[in-house]
């Protein structure tokens, strides 16, 4: 816990990040009493308020999403938690803007100093001027206090401008003092995989090449694009879901278990997991389908002739022994049938089978699913005998574990509440370390670029509200296997 008192200061302070995710989460936070005695909320951006004007704006906003969302608002401990909120109006980038910065910490923080924890909740092309800025005013230096740098997706558009990044943020800033955050990674869910295979004697033994088949990690959503649709064009699902959050999830299905539970430990195993995958090809093509829900190119902000995809299907290899000749397939898309996302683990069928099957009756193997989200749970799928006085026939069943059941009346936490209190506690073992970003890149780069030539074909149209593209399922066929449908 820090000693001495910690601001944490939201650079970005009037956007959507800051209302819809950062300061319900310190709320929150604040209300399980996890925030450190007297902890200030500094807010900058450039619109204009005063403390109060910025406490009621938030309110205003944030009262509003728990009542959307059905959950209760606490009026009482809101304004209790409001007196931590302040706010400076200012551009650190413009000449002189450090100076309102500088006098806020001088009078709030005194000649005893404090904890500082920034987070740069703005438009990605300002990572670089913005960390740049508060390194040459001394931000950075940790005298008497840490000074850490919280930065959001997307850390650069490719390998090219990731390295350029990190490059600029290291000029003043150690590697350790750096926490790039992918909320996938705070999700209960996501880091119940490593419980699940580490902490149990009972699946680790099955999870290589000899049981196991292949695994699916999916990542599909029913929202379309909406007012984001400028900004996505210009991204797409392969950058937006597959670069920082399928491939952390893979990462976490394929480590080996590290020697501790430590940042640096946890972060080499995943690295040496990223430096083993490999990209197969046909023709000299790696296997990657794209796709773009029916619409897309009429959303507001989305030129005519758009290629961007919004849904991809990619097939990716690990070459150690452990998973040898099994192939992760990662999925992802916007207006697909429902919200979900799952890592399905398809393990081997029995090598013989002694009961007989009805004509055209395929058995269904053994799988587990990991369900992240919604009805977060896991899902053991076997075979039984469905009950009857002659013959036998077989039925595949679920063992399940369901959350909801298992913690009756206890939310489960927001990924974002878990990453502050992590970044505040400096624990940076769910956050990505520069050389995962740069390797994540080296992989997708090359998938991207070939989506993105000017003779590759244009992504499939698929119906909202479907499964995706039918040569996402004909790319399953062709290696005999099937996707786990969407519920
Ligand atoms: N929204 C999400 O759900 C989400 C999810 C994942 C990642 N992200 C990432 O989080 C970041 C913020 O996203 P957002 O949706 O909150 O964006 P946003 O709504 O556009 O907010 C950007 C903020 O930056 C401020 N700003 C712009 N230029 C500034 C400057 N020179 N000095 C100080 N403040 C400045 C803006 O306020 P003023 O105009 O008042 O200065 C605004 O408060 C982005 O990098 C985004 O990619 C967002």
């Amino acid at each position: 816990m820090p000693a001495t008192p910690l601001t944490v200061v939201i650079f970005g302070a009037s956007g959507d990040l800051t209302a819809r995710k950062l300061v319900p989460a310190l709320f929150n936070l604040h209300r399980r009493g996890r925030l450190p005695a007297g902890t200030r909320v500094l807010g900058v951006s450039r619109t204009q308020y005063d403390d109060n004007g910025f406490r009621n704006e938030l309110q205003e906003k944030i009262s509003n999403f728990f009542r959307s969302a059905g959950e209760e608002w606490h009026e009482t401990e809101w304004a209790e938690f409001a007196q931590c909120l302040h706010y400076v109006a200012t551009d650190p980038t413009a000449p002189g803007g450090m100076v309102p910065l500088q006098n806020w910490f001088a009078e709030k923080e005194g000649p005893a100093g404090g904890q500082r924890l920034y987070y740069l909740s703005v438009k990605p092309e300002l990572y670089p001027s913005m960390s740049t800025v508060l390194g040459e005013a001394g931000f950075a230096q940790e005298n008497g206090g840490f000074r850490r740098l919280v930065i959001e997706k997307p850390f650069g558009h490719n390998g090219a401008t990731a390295t350029e990044l990190n490059r600029t943020l290291h000029k003043h800033w150690q590697e350790s003092q750096l926490y790039r955050i992918d909320h996938y990674l705070g999700k209960e869910t996501v880091q119940n995989v490593l419980i699940f295979r580490f902490a149990n004697t009972l699946f680790e033994p099955l999870w290589n090449y000899q049981y196991i088949d292949h695994v699916q990690i999916t990542a599909a959503e029913t929202v379309t694009v909406g007012s984001r649709a400028a900004y996505y064009d210009t991204s797409g699902v392969l950058r937006d879901m597959f670069q920082s959050h399928i491939l952390q999830v893979m990462t976490l299905v394929a480590m080996e278990s590290p020697g501790r539970y430590s940042a640096d430990s946890l972060r080499n195993e995943k690295m040496k997991v990223l430096d083993a995958i490999s990209v197969p090809k046909v023709n000299g093509k790696p296997q990657v389908v794209v796709g773009q829900y029916e619409g897309y190119r009429s959303e507001k902000g989305v030129p005519a002739g758009s290629k961007t995809p919004t849904f991809a299907t990619v097939k990716l290899n690990v070459d150690n022994a452990r998973w040898k000749n099994v192939p992760f397939y990662l999925r992802s898309g916007k207006g697909l049938k429902s919200r979900y996302s799952e890592i399905m683990i398809q393990f081997h069928c029995p090598p013989h089978l002694m009961f007989p099957l009805p004509p055209g009756e395929v058995l269904q193997c053994n799988r587990m699913t990991l369900v992240i989200q919604p009805n977060e749970g896991i899902h053991l799928n076997f075979q039984a005998k469905v009950p009857a006085v002659d013959g036998v026939r077989l039925q595949p069943r679920d063992l399940s574990f369901s959350y909801k059941d298992a913690y009756a009346g206890q939310a489960l936490p927001e990924a974002y509440e878990r990453l502050l209190l992590d970044a505040i506690h400096g624990d940076a073992s769910l956050f990505m370390r520069s050389d995962e970003i740069e390797r994540a890149w080296e992989i997708m780069d090359p998938i991207i670029q070939a989506t993105e030539a000017a003779d590759a074909p244009d992504p499939e149209e698929y119906l909202l509200g479907s499964q995706g593209p039918a040569d996402a399922v004909k790319m399953m066929a062709a290696d005999g296997r099937t996707w786990h449908a969407l519920p």
